[in-house]
């Protein structure tokens, strides 16, 4: 994971509808992705996400500022082609065609030889877990299925770069799973992954650097673990009580890293909030029965993206 094979400079959408009215999609956006990397473009429907993906796969066409795949220019269509697959958000397989065609057709078209273009479907199809489908039509792919034969059919000739458009929408979890550890198998392969979703979870699971986006801007770019650090007050433990008394809160606060124990009251119940994560869910135990408190629960809050999210925009991640 060393250099930049994706570099974006002030790279620019602005969709003219008719002649005074145009949608700002992506506002001068700069960054760049390392080789060998998952890379998460993270944000709500209408961020700009897939029109950014878009610019530089070549399918939109640029408005100003630039991007640059291996070194080439996004402006250069027909080069970058080579370098790029893309699996788009909605189902783009020949539904006229079998599996194992839609994949020998793909690779033909991009002039992959007879005898390497069948070597290759032979092993995407295993291992995308199709081999016992490969004669079948399209026509009665599940969602999950369809995924995983776009993603083999993308790979046929070999991209540097895998671009996957908000690839688990509307899967269910158990397809969902299956499909991040397919990304992270091609990953481990070394193949370079930009992926863009809108689901928190996926893009803190997957990837290793994650852009959050939000109307055609970047709001922070970092991993995942750096960005929930930016959230204030970070993880915390709840320690749900009967009553409290001075000598456990003086035992907290000792513990506490901030030294700042928060207290709420509930209906029947005192919650005392105290900044750490599990690793000192020991130590509250411990004082909490010197004091000889009355527990009734811990909980662990783990700071999310979502939070990160609430905390850069005022709003949340899903609609
Ligand atoms: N072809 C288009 N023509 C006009 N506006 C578009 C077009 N494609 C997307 N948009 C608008 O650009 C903004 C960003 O959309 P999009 O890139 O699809 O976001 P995302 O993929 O993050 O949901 C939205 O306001 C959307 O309505
Ligand atoms: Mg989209």
């Amino acid at each position: 994971m060393e250099k930049p094979v994706i570099q974006i400079e002030s790279l620019t959408k602005v969709y003219s509808l008719d002649s005074h009215r145009r949608v700002d999609a992506v506002k001068g956006i700069s960054f760049s992705v390392k080789q060998g990397e998952i890379f998460g473009l993270l944000g709500p429907n209408g961020a700009g996400k897939t029109t950014t993906i878009g610019m530089l796969t070549t399918r939109v066409r640029v408005t100003s500022g630039d991007g640059f795949i291996a070194g080439i220019s996004i402006r250069d269509e027909v080069a970058v082609k080579r370098l790029i697959a893309v699996v788009p958000q909605q189902n783009n397989l020949d539904r006229s065609l079998t599996v194992r065609e839609n994949l020998i057709f793909h690779a033909k078209y991009f002039g992959v030889p007879k005898q390497e273009r069948e070597q290759k479907a032979d092993e995407l199809l295993e291992m995308m877990g199709l081999k016992q489908r490969q004669d079948d039509y399209v026509r009665a792919f599940s969602g999950g299925m369809a995924q995983r034969l776009m993603i083999a059919r993308s790979l046929m000739h070999e991209p540097k770069i895998l671009f996957l458009d908000e690839a688990t929408t509307g899967l269910d979890p158990q397809s969902r799973r299956l499909l991040w550890d397919k990304v992270n198998e091609l990953n481990a392969g070394g193949q370079t992954i930009f992926l863009t979703t809108h689901y928190m979870d996926e893009a803190d699971e997957l990837c290793h650097c994650i852009a959050i986006m939000d109307h055609g801007k970047i709001l922070a770019m970092d991993t995942p673990g750096n960005l929930k650090k930016m959230v204030p007050g970070g993880n915390r433990i709840e320690l749900e009580l009967k009553d409290v008394s001075d000598a456990l809160i003086d035992g907290l606060q000792k513990l506490d890293r901030a030294g700042e124990v928060n207290r709420r009251d509930e209906p029947d119940k005192v919650v005392l909030s105290i900044h750490g994560d599990q690793t000192m869910m020991a130590g509250i135990m411990r004082v909490a029965q010197q004091a000889q408190a009355d527990v009734l629960g811990v909980k662990l809050h783990q700071v999310t993206l979502e939070d990160l999210f609430i905390h850069l925009t005022g709003r949340r991640l899903r609609d």
